[in-house]
This record gives C-alpha cells, structure tokens and sequence, in this order.
C-alpha cells in the first residue's frame, strides 16, 4: 500500500497532466452554465485545477490523502477540496454533471461500492470517465516497463481488466459504455520524477530492480533524450436519465 501523504509533495513537483485527458473532459462536459464536476482521488489537484483553470465548471476535488490535498490546495484557483474515500463520499445524490478519476481505479478496493456511490451523486444524464490503463498500455508502457520490466507483471495484478470495469459500470446501472485511446508522446530529458519514484508500481519493486532500471535510464538520458509516450484508456459511461 502506498502512503500518499509520504510523497505528496515530489508528486506535487514531478506529476504531469496529459493535455488529450483535459481536452476529452472538456468536450464531454461542454460550455453550458453551472456544469458541476467532481475529480476523485484528486491527489494534488492537477487534472481538477487545469479544468478550473480552462472553465467555467464548479469543480470539486475529492481525495483521501491530507497531504495530497494540502498540496492541492496550493494551487491558486478555484476548486473546492473535500476529504472523503471514493466509496462513500458523503455527498449530495444527483449533484454532478461528471464524475472522473485518473490513474485511482487501481486503489479502489470495493469497485462495486465505488461505481454505485458515482452513480448515487450523479444527475440522470451525468457522465463517469475512468482513466486507467488497458493490459496492452501496461505491456507497452515507455519507459516505465521498457526500463522496469518486474514492474509489468506486479502491475497487470494490480490494475482491473477492462471487462471487468465495463462489467461492474453495467451492475451500477450505466449506460452508453466506451473506451476512449488518449495519447501524448514526449521527450524524456530528466529522470527527476523515476528518481523520486512518483509512480506508485516503483515501490512495489525491488530495491535492486529499482536501482538498475534507474542507473540504465540514466545512463541513456547522459547521451540523449529518450522517446515516450503517455497513454490512457478513457472509459466512459452514463448514468440513466
Ligand atoms: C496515482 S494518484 C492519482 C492522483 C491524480 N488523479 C493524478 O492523476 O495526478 C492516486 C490518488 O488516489 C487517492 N485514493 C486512493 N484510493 C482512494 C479512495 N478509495 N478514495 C479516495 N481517494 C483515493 C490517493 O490518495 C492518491 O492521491
């Protein structure tokens, strides 16, 4: 289990938002009046800030972390943070136009609990995205498993299939169900963020896989910047009118 108050603030310092993610959400979300969106597990705010930052929306950023959200909070704009757990956020029922998480499904222990309480504060019509990554983004991810292979494996247990989050959308009462490929290819100039291990597989490795995946990026990067890319699947659903 990754404590997240622990490294809140390399997360705050190193995270980067993928521009396809906020755009997708902006589209999905449109540029009516009052439209209410709520990011859960928020971490340090990135995606919920940059739609603040874009919009109109009222946004809400929802996370279990204090740390998380004491950085989020640093953050000039205007979202407002709640401390609460995905599974039973205490919120209002039918309240929000979207619901959408990146990169938390994989923590949620209770997927069932989580996508009825989504649909429970939801409006008729209102939309969830998950963003997560497939079995193949997993497989194919640059550099996290070219550079940490035993993170690959560690990760395929870790993540739900793709089934069987469209399965329990469908047990939740969602509709419209679809998948959504974002991606966003990058030069890796630094390995800063490898380093501070802010993705959440590095602590489940070896220190010795660790360290050799790192001095072998390192190592790379002294000569060249490295070609990535960043890829999420977008899964979204709506809940009934
Ligand atoms: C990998 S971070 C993602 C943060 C942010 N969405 C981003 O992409 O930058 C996962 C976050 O989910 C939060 N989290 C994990 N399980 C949660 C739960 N059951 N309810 C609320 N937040 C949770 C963690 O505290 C952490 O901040």
């Amino acid at each position: 289990m990754i404590d997240y108050n622990q490294i809140a603030q390399a997360y705050a310092q190193q995270r980067q938002v993928h521009p396809q993610v906020v755009q997708s959400l902006r589209t999905a979300c449109g540029t009516g009046d009052g439209v209410r969106v709520l990011e859960v597990g928020c971490g340090t705010g990135n995606y919920i800030h940059q739609l603040a930052l874009a919009t109109d929306y009222l946004c809400y950023g929802l996370d279990l972390s204090p740390g998380m959200l004491q950085q989020a909070r640093r953050q000039p704009s205007h979202v407002s943070y709640i401390q609460s757990r995905a599974e039973a956020t205490g919120l209002a029922g039918a309240h929000f136009d979207l619901v959408f998480s990146v990169d938390v499904i994989h923590h949620v222990a209770d997927l069932r609990a989580y996508f009825r309480e989504t649909a429970r504060i939801l409006k008729p019509g209102g939309l969830v995205c998950t963003v997560t990554d497939s079995e193949w983004i997993i497989r194919n991810r640059v550099p996290l498993s070219s550079y940490f292979p035993a993170t690959v494996e560690l990760e395929l247990q870790r993540y739900p299939a793709m089934g069987l989050l469209r399965d329990e959308l469908l047990q939740a009462g969602f509709s419209g169900i679809r998948e959504e490929l974002v991606e966003f290819p990058y030069e890796l100039r630094d390995a800063a963020a490898f380093r501070a291990r802010t993705y959440s597989s590095l602590h489940l490795i070896s220190q010795r896989d660790f360290e050799q995946g790192l001095a072998h990026l390192e190592r790379d990067l002294a000569s060249r910047s490295v070609r990535c890319v960043s890829r999420y699947v977008m899964l979204w659903g709506s809940r009934s009118r």
